[in-house]
């Protein structure tokens, strides 16, 4: 079996995966996730309006052992069961990121088993994998409350960065611009709430850089947005008024990652779109891609919610896809006297920021 850890932001997770032996060599062995368990610290960083990261790191620490217990418990299983060990060592918080790599590389030194260290974008990027696997090349929209980036995914470790924000991330666009509307954390799913009823064209709000057209940049509508509201005064008080900039707000910012997505798909004719990250839980940024998409009779992947946000599934698939290009072969490989277990794992650490393009 393998374990998969995730601790990169304010999610503590956990899964649980039985690799199975090929049924013929060359052919990658079956990878099934038999559990996976989650301790969200959404209502610890709520009174702060953000991810406070000095307190993220302390909740990991209380609650993952626990949660790793409660699992394998769960499946009737122990330490002993376990093959390797996967966990995300970067990009993140660091001191998020060592409270999980701290752990696992324990637990992989005490039981002499691999250790393996994973890319948490590389995770969102393969996240749709766990229940609808896209064909490959693909182009994956990563947007959550870190990361903003437009990767072309020509198959496994073969990726190249077509854009990135410029400042804040496209989660972060939608947080700051919920804060000032007056919305409750987290912003992004409040505002996308409070857009539902209001007009995507009352409000005029710009976003992006003019003169390059590969590159995301939303610091610039929260000052657009500030201005609104000003303009606007007392009337943001209104439901309606209120609802209409929610809606704008959030046009804005599809916008951008729709026309920056299609205009990639144009330069390099993917199989599939893949949009992973919290913000591809927001409903209006996927309509708008089937929309585009679907008469270029390119297939779009969104994972179910529980695998958009982070996870420990994600993670698992990767390792997995690592751990099967390392062992082809489980019967000849023998955790208990591969050399990478001693020195590498002492020595390894983590990655605040690695470009996934370094992979
Ligand atoms: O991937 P994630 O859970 O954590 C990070 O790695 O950042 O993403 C969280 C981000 C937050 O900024 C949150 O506001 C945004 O995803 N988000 C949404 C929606 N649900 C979550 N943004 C827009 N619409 C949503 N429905
Ligand atoms: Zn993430």
């Amino acid at each position: 079996m393998l374990l998969a850890i995730e601790t990169s932001c304010d999610e503590t997770a956990v899964a649980l995966f039985e690799l199975s032996q090929p049924l013929a060599p060359g052919v990658p062995y079956e990878t099934v996730l038999l559990g996976e368990k989650l301790a969200s610290q959404v209502t610890l960083h709520e009174a702060y309006g953000g991810v406070v990261p000095e307190l993220a790191a302390r909740e990991h620490l209380t609650a993952l052992s626990p949660l790793v217990r409660t699992l394998l418990e769960e499946h009737g299983t122990s330490f002993a069961s376990l093959r390797a060990v996967a966990v995300t060592s970067g990009p993140g918080l660091k001191g998020c990121l060592l409270v999980g790599y701290s752990y696992a590389k324990a637990l992989a030194y005490e039981l002499s088993i691999p250790l393996i260290p994973t890319h948490h974008i590389e995770g969102h990027i393969f996240a749709p994998e766990l229940d609808d696997p896209p064909a490959y090349p693909a182009l994956a929209l990563v947007v959550s409350g870190g990361h903003t980036m437009l990767v072309r995914v020509s198959g496994f470790r073969q990726y190249e960065i077509l854009a990135v924000t410029r400042d804040d991330a496209a989660g972060e666009a939608f947080d700051k611009s919920a804060t000032l509307l007056g919305l409750p954390y987290p912003g992004g799913p409040a505002l996308s709430r409070q857009a539902e009823a209001g007009n995507p064209e009352a409000y005029s709000l710009p976003v992006g850089v003019a003169h390059d057209p590969m590159s995301f940049s939303f610091s610039g509508l929260k000052t657009a947005v500030h201005r609104c509201i000003q303009g606007i005064g007392n009337a943001i008080e209104k439901p309606e008024v209120l609802s209409n900039v929610a809606a704008s707000v959030q046009a804005a910012i599809v916008r951008a990652l729709v026309e920056k997505t299609l205009t990639a798909c144009e330069m390099y004719s993917p199989e599939s779109v893949i949009v992973t990250g919290g913000v591809a839980a927001n409903g209006f940024l996927r309509s708008r891609l089937k929309e585009e998409l679907s008469p270029l009779g390119i297939s779009l992947h969104v994972p179910p919610m529980k695998w958009c946000t982070d996870n420990a599934a994600m993670i698992g698939v990767v390792a997995s896809k690592e751990y099967w290009m390392k062992h082809p072969n489980l019967d000849s490989f023998n955790p208990r006297t591969a050399t990478e277990t001693a020195s590498e794992i002492v020595s390894s650490g983590v990655r605040a920021r690695w470009p996934i393009d370094e992979l």
